[in-house]
């Protein structure tokens, strides 16, 4: 506007006396005023440019990492690559280390791969690593509200523990909780119940932080945390079981002969079913539902392996590169349950078998999860014998959803 009309009274000098006409265009004008604001536009990207690059800029002592391109950073490769993100990243910590950065589009991440590196983050330095990074779909999502994406602090401590209160009331980790898998509806309705007494309690408390948009954020989440992976590792489940009918058999001989044909599947025969046990995880170890965890971030400044990583830093643990880490798992890209027993045929426990993740953010609801798996899948192949249709195997690349899931596929259960 500013610029029109001072090409207008040029224009009007520039005719002189003859005409004298209103306010007259002059192109001579207009030029000068484009270029101005080109001038000005170029300048404030190059400004914009070397603040992006300052930004992306590793800082001093930061953990190595791919090189990426201006403003988006790694986000191409990622993109780009043929594999899934925690397979790529799982690559390119045999050429960074166990310990390399990305940059995820101006976010300075870190990625940790491999066990040791994991177990020193998350349970060495528990605390420091327990925060979430304040990602803008976080934050469109949960405003960092709620549990599961909550900030390490007040609002997380008093929404972990009132959900852990609550599962313990229903008999959480003890025997009693069995039957209460059967009424996850009620447990949900009743969770809600005593979230607004908590409500209520806190009324005439300006910092709680038991709030009705909190209410929806954590009941809201722990309904999508508990169906989507337990469902997914029962499908996973299911497609191995078909797809390698000699331990489908394996698990159904020792169902037979703990639970029989037509018993009650029961929590406490697990101990009793090495076999089952060491099939559910190595489906877990496999599948990698949560392959790279959820995002976790830095409350503060440190140091780990000789690496700076400030406070605020993104870190992803890549749970996938520990499932399949050499150092702790002979040949990893084989589905092999019998990993999981020793010569006597007992179960044993792995260190670095960690779906649930570990430290302060692990899995909230792991024993939930155990559990409904080990029931479901006890109770399945009780009754059925599973196989492709027309013995066709489906495709058994995953997909990559809200959690690592099957491409959908068809099964025939038979009645045994
Ligand atoms: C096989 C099933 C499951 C797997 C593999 C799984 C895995 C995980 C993983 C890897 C994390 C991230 C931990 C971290 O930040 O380091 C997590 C967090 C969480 N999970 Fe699960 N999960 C499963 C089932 C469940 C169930 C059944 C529930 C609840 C009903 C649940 C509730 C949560 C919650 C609330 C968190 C966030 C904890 C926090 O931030 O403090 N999960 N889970």
């Amino acid at each position: 506007m500013g610029c029109g009309a001072t090409g207008g009274q040029a224009g009007s000098q520039a005719a002189g006396f003859a005409a004298q006409p209103p306010a007259m265009w002059d192109p001579r004008g207009a030029e000068a005023c484009a270029a101005a604001l080109g001038g000005a536009l170029l300048l404030l990207l190059f400004a914009l440019g070397v603040r992006q690059l300052l930004k992306q800029r590793r800082p001093a002592g930061f953990p190595p990492g791919p090189s990426g391109l201006p403003f988006i950073g790694n986000i191409y490769s990622l993109a780009a690559s043929a594999e899934l993100p925690h397979v790529y990243m799982r690559k390119q910590s045999q050429a960074y280390g166990e310990i390399f950065s990305l940059d995820l589009g101006g976010i300075s991440t870190v990625v940790l791969n491999g066990y040791d590196v994991v177990k020193e983050c998350l349970v060495h330095q528990s605390e420091i690593f327990a925060d979430r990074p304040c990602l803008p779909l976080f934050k469109k999502m949960t405003k960092m509200g709620g549990l599961l994406n909550a900030r390490y602090g007040r609002g997380w401590v008093d929404h972990r523990r009132l959900a852990v209160n609550s599962f313990r009331y229903f008999g959480y980790g003890q025997k009693s909780f069995e039957s209460k898998i059967l009424e996850e509806t009620k447990f949900f309705i009743d969770a809600v119940e005593t979230y607004k007494d908590e409500m209520d309690q806190g009324q005439n408390d300006p910092s709680s932080t038991f709030s009705k948009e909190n209410l929806i954020f954590s009941v809201g989440e722990l309904i999508i945390a508990g169906t989507e992976t337990t469902t997914n590792v029962l499908r996973w489940a299911i497609l191995f079981m078909a797809l390698y009918p000699n331990i489908q058999g394996q698990v159904q001989k020792e169902i037979d002969l703990i639970m029989g044909p037509s018993g009650k599947p029961s929590w406490d025969d697990k101990c009793k079913m090495p076999y089952t046990e060491a099939v559910l995880h190595e489906v877990l170890r496999f599948c990698n539902i949560v392959p790279l965890g959820i995002f976790h971030a830095t409350s503060e400044d440190t140091v780990v392996r000789g690496y700076s990583i400030p406070k605020g830093t993104t870190v992803i643990t890549n749970l996938y590169s520990v499932h399949f880490d050499e150092k702790y798992w002979r040949d990893p890209e084989i589905f092999y349950p019998e990993r999981f027993l020793d010569s006597s045929g007992y179960f044993a426990k792995k260190e670095a078998f960690i779906p649930f993740s570990l430290g302060r953010r692990h899995c909230l609801g792991e024993q939930l999860a155990r559990m409904e798996m080990f029931l479901f899948f006890t109770a399945l192949l009780q009754r059925f014998h599973l196989h492709f249709p027309h013995e066709l195997v489906p495709n058994l690349k995953p997909r990559l959803g809200m959690t690592l899931q099957p491409q959908a596929y068809l099964i025939c259960a038979e009645r045994r």
